[in-house]
């Protein structure tokens, strides 16, 4: 797929994940304290979606730049944030003429199922000394959620398409070592589960496929998806229901890491 396809294939839907996926970036808030955003540093935030965490790493004094892929996305940042920069860009294929102190990242690295260039268009985009903080989905990161939709799927008749999967969780040895690979230095690195809360009660887990889960069902016919959503939702109900919540499977990795004087 080409850098341009990328870019208007990604229409998200910025209203729903507004309304009814705050989480995602609320739970990422507590990885601007491992940035520590400086008075005046200038910052990439990459995967902004809809500008809040780029929206605090201002608040801090910072000079910041989101970008993102999702045209409708980078739409809603500019209306919450007006006084914000904010960029539509391909993370594997971005450039900047002038350097950044930190590129930061929250649960966007997962989408981006090539990890070698957008490594590499990190480590183009910081001066020498920079810092790269980024929060994302690690190895069996949602498993139980995506076992059920493959089973699901299979068992329904349709094929599973390995490609249809959009995302990518490695494990902290594989994502450090591209790290090194390009000349990083890894100075912190974890991996921890955070089973999640979705909104939307009984709803919770029809939303979450929806929202993020569409691919999966392309293979669908559209007037199946319902049916096919609903045993999905049936197969996961004794694992992640609980006291009228859904909760999501996520498994985080948290990085920092240094490009060295
Ligand atoms: C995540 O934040 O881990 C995530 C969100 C949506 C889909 C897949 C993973």
């Amino acid at each position: 797929m080409s850098n341009q396809e990328l870019v208007e294939n990604s229409q998200w839907d910025a209203q729903l994940y507004e309304s009814k996926h705050a989480f995602v970036w609320k739970h990422g808030a507590s990885l601007i304290d491992i940035l520590s955003p400086q008075k005046e540093e200038r910052i990439l935030d990459l995967g902004c979606g809809t500008g809040h965490l780029t929206n605090k790493i201002a608040d801090a004094g910072a000079v910041v730049i989101g970008i993102d892929n999702a045209p409708t996305m980078i739409a809603q940042a500019k209306k919450n944030y007006p006084n914000l920069q904010f960029i539509v860009a391909d993370g594997a294929n971005f450039y900047f003429d002038e350097p950044f102190d930190a590129v930061f990242s929250n649960a966007a690295l997962h989408w981006m199922k090539n990890p070698k260039p957008v490594i590499k268009c990190i480590w183009q985009a910081l001066k020498s000394g920079g810092r790269f903080v980024a929060e994302f989905g690690g190895q069996r990161n949602i498993q139980t959620i995506v076992t059920a939709i493959n089973s699901v799927i299979e068992a329904s008749g349709y094929p599973i398409e390995e490609e249809l999967n959009p995302w990518y969780f490695p494990s902290i040895g594989e994502y450090a070592t591209l790290l090194e690979q390009q000349g990083f230095c890894v100075s912190y690195s974890t991996l921890f589960d955070r089973p999640t809360p979705l909104n939307g009660n009984e709803q919770g887990i029809h939303n979450w496929i929806q929202m993020f889960g569409n691919s999966f069902l392309s293979v669908v016919p559209p007037d199946q998806r319902s049916k096919v959503i609903q045993k999905i939702e049936h197969k996961l109900r004794s694992k992640l229901y609980q006291d009228s919540t859904w909760f999501a499977d996520y498994r985080r990795i948290r990085v920092r890491a240094e490009k060295e004087l």
